[in-house]
């Protein structure tokens, strides 16, 4: 068995998701606007559901064709092989999106395509009727410029929800985009790490798992799991080998939030996440911010005076953070934000800013690697 599967991440992430693809050993990765393909059988669809820490979900492509018409919709989606992964007790809802096509309308797609999977499990399994009481098997369907990309969802919940934040602050970042952060500041273990603007802690616990070099969906479910299609040994044999590949090491990750109520969540959440022994949370004000320790590396998210604050206030907040710095001068910074004029109140040009989208909100990610004179 061999499948062409499908990662959609973030905008901006692409070119992340495909290293990561690639370090896992994946065959024939290509990286497309907000998704990145490989090829694999089963084993690789459970390891990169279990081991990827910046893309959304996995998915499994049946097929791609040509349609401008719901006749060409429904013949094309007849012809793939559902039968080969859905059971004749399967259930399969059917989700997706359009854009730039003249099939604009989604709930049009949605019945046409539905009736037509039905109509080829109908010819497979010589039934009439689906009783749609076994397990799930999502159908995404995607409509570029009248390009259909038929889907089936193996991860089920998305990637970025690793199990261990049930409980979350007004503004929490996604774990996917705070595994990007960290990848891009480059730590992997070594040296001090810090979150000044901790929130429920999701930047140092994603640091934390890097560090440890651990699977971030070493303990979830994923929709894959329940198909009788696949062998059921790939899941524990993808999670031993995850195992065997863990670190374990005395590293130094702070995190810390000047809302007391924050710094509880963190820690349950770190709890949870099983990184509590490598990361320590303290209520403190990221304005008063001073470390003994000539080096580290600092990433973090700030409130933007977006959504948590009005501008000035974050205005105010970025001067303070800026003022503190200047004592750290061996400490690097990968501060996310969508204010403008992040750079002017903070006091200092970034080195380098890369585009990132948290959410619908445009960011930057100011990137401080240099050492300051
Ligand atoms: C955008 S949130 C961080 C969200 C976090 N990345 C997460 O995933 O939960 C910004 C955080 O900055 C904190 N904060 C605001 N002013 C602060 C200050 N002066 N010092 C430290 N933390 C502050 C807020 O309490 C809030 O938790």
């Amino acid at each position: 068995m061999e499948f062409k599967l499908c990662v959609p991440c973030l905008f901006g992430l692409e070119g992340l998701v495909a290293d990561e693809l690639r370090r896992l050993g994946m065959a024939d990765v290509t990286a497309e606007n907000g998704r990145v393909y490989f090829v694999g059988g089963p084993a690789a669809l459970a390891e990169a559901n279990l081991c990827l820490r910046k893309g959304e979900r996995v998915l499994l492509e049946l097929g791609r064709f040509p349609a401008d018409s719901f006749d060409a919709l429904f013949e094309g989606t007849r012809a793939l092989p559902w039968e080969a992964l859905i059971p004749a007790d399967g259930t399969f809802p059917v989700t997706g999106y359009s854009l730039n096509s003249k099939l604009a309308s989604v709930p049009d797609c949605q019945r046409i395509l539905k009736k037509a999977v039905v109509e080829r499990l109908k010819s497979r399994y010589g039934l009439q009727w689906f009783p749609e009481t076994g397990a799930q098997h999502q159908i995404r369907f995607s409509i570029m410029k009248d390009q259909v990309s038929l889907c089936l969802d193996t991860s089920g919940e998305g990637l970025h929800k690793r199990g261990y934040r049930p409980a979350h602050t007004a503004a929490s970042l996604r774990e996917t985009l705070a595994a990007a952060m960290v990848d891009l500041s480059r730590y992997r273990g070594m040296g001090e790490f810090c979150d000044p603007f901790c929130g429920s802690g999701t930047i140092p616990i994603e640091a934390a798992l890097i560090a440890k070099n651990r699977a971030p969906g070493l303990n979830r479910h994923f929709a894959a799991m329940d198909w009788p299609a696949l062998p059921p040994q790939i899941w524990a044999e993808a999670r031993e080998a995850a195992r065997a590949r863990e670190f374990t090491g005395d590293y130094r990750i702070l995190g810390s939030d000047l809302d007391p109520k924050a710094v509880e969540i963190a820690r349950a959440n770190a709890r949870r996440a099983g990184v509590d022994d490598v990361v320590r949370f303290e209520i403190a004000d990221a304005m008063a911010f001073s470390r003994s320790t000539e080096r580290g590396v600092i990433v973090t998210n700030p409130p933007y005076g977006e959504r948590l604050m009005e501008k000035q206030e974050a205005e105010t907040l970025y001067r303070g953070f800026g003022h503190a710095l200047q004592q750290c001068t061996g400490w690097q910074l990968y501060l996310l934000s969508s204010h403008t004029e992040f750079e002017r109140c903070f006091g200092r040009q970034a080195d380098k800013k890369r585009k990132l989208y948290n959410g619908m909100i445009k960011c930057d990610l100011f990137m401080y690697f240099k050492k300051q004179a």
